[in-house]
């Protein structure tokens, strides 16, 4: 095994064998850089684990759309037979628009006319509350689909306590249940996800017999902090393994279907931010700092979650830096005179020596819940995001944002709506 570096990485990352600077040269920076093999290998690794681990039911990928919501990036999909879940009207039409027809819906607490929208798509739309169900039913739905809030709390989901009411209002109706789906949070281990699993199947056996399929939903944990490419990713092997022998002790039907959302394990690794370090490092006296042209709001969530990615530095002619030598801990700053505007949490970035002005920064495992968070709150223009396909060609999948892009629906002058004062407009 190679020795660990300062980043705590082993190996090298794909983004590694490309020449960055050539597309910096193309588009600038701040720039979001995915890979199409990555998101490949990534699908690959679970359909495989499947199989190896004989899983017997019909298995289906629905990733979720929200975390990377570039349809040019995810397109492979299509051709692997991987579906997409979409949680509102617009996804489902920008999708459609560039070819996708396989949908699941997740569409968290909706209306009565979202509802109705919804079921004359004709996909599994799995409706979050006792009322929407009802709503469903009142249209004369011949069969629902639900989900179901594992975790018991205030997030979209029937609650435990109400399945029976789920299931004497469908018996009184008539209705099928088609499929449900149980959500157990973010980020978890193979074990929470067993656990969630055994649940899952008692649900089954309880509620749910004659569902044609169970969503298991995402929520598989990709380990940002591990430094070995493979490990980082939620052990898929072990976890179907065990998913088919609890199946097995359940007596869950082989032609019932289980469909699986991950977001984070499929997309987080196909993609980096690429930034360029705007001054030499500020040597303070507690906290030293590099500059560079981003912001916390190319993706606030890494903030937000206390989220540690890994970074490298490369040098002004596009070549990694050696992080074996001589360097500081760094805080790294964006570009913006907020104070909080840090790029990312904390304050113990490696900065070898040498690094300054003109350098780049490579911030990897940006490919979920980072380009798509883009806020325009401080006025940064959103970062353009280029696709590398398996053939090694970028190409450039969302333009950079111009410098007035947070003002593009600003009217060129005040436009009179309605006359607010009593009586008035008459
Ligand atoms: C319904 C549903 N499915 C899938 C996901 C994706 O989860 P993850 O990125 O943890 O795999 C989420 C995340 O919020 C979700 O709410």
């Amino acid at each position: 095994m190679a020795a660990l570096r300062k980043d705590g990485r082993v190996g090298a990352a794909w983004w590694e064998a490309l020449d960055l600077q050539r597309i910096v040269a193309e588009v600038g920076t701040p720039l979001f850089v995915n890979s199409e093999a990555q998101l490949i290998r990534n699908v690959q690794r679970i359909r495989d684990a499947g199989r190896t681990a004989g899983l017997r039911h019909p298995m289906r990928l629905y990733p979720p759309l929200f975390p990377n919501s570039n349809p040019l990036t995810v397109h492979c999909f299509q051709e692997l037979g991987v579906g997409s879940l979409v949680q509102l009207p617009n996804e489902l039409e920008l999708l459609q628009r560039f070819g996708f027809d396989d949908f699941i819906v997740s569409p968290g607490h909706i209306s009565d006319e979202d509802v109705a929208f919804w079921s004359k798509t004709g996909y599994r739309v799995f409706l979050s509350s006792l009322d929407e169900v009802k709503a469903a039913v009142d249209l004369g739905a011949p069969a629902v689909c639900v989900r179901v809030d594992g975790l018991d709390s205030t997030k979209p989901g029937i609650k435990a306590a109400e399945l029976p009411a789920l299931v004497r209002l469908l018996e009184r109706a008539d209705v099928r249940l088609d499929s449900y789906e149980v959500y157990w949070g973010s980020g978890n281990s193979l074990e929470q996800m067993l656990e969630g699993a055994e649940r899952t199947f008692g649900m089954f056996n309880q509620y749910f017999p004659m569902a044609a399929s169970i969503d298991f939903a995402g929520g598989h944990g990709f380990s940002y902090d591990d430094g070995d490419d493979e490990q980082k990713h939620f052990g898929w092997l072990r976890y179907f393994t065990a998913l088919t022998a609890l199946a097995k002790r359940a007596e869950i039907p082989e032609n019932v279907e289980f469909l699986f959302e991950p977001a984070r394990d499929i997309l987080a690794d196909v993609g980096v931010l690429v930034l360029e370090v705007a001054r030499d490092v500020i040597r303070g006296r507690e906290t030293n700092l590099v500059v560079v042209n981003g912001s916390r709001m190319l993706m606030p969530s890494a903030q937000l979650r206390d989220r540690r990615h890994h970074t490298r530095f490369l040098d002004r002619s596009g070549q990694l830096v050696d992080d074996e030598g001589p360097g500081v801990r760094a805080a790294i700053r964006g570009c913006t005179v907020l104070r909080n505007d840090y790029v990312l949490p904390g304050e113990d970035y490696w900065v070898p020596d040498g690094v300054g002005a003109g350098c780049y920064l490579v911030i990897s495992d940006v490919g979920a819940y980072c380009a798509t968070q883009h806020m325009e709150f401080l006025n940064v223009p959103p970062a353009p995001e280029v696709l590398v396909d398996p053939s090694g060609v970028a190409h450039l999948v969302t333009a950079r944002g111009p410098d007035l892009d947070k003002w593009r629906h600003l009217q060129t002058e005040r436009k009179p709506l309605v006359n607010m004062m009593k009586g008035g407009g008459e």
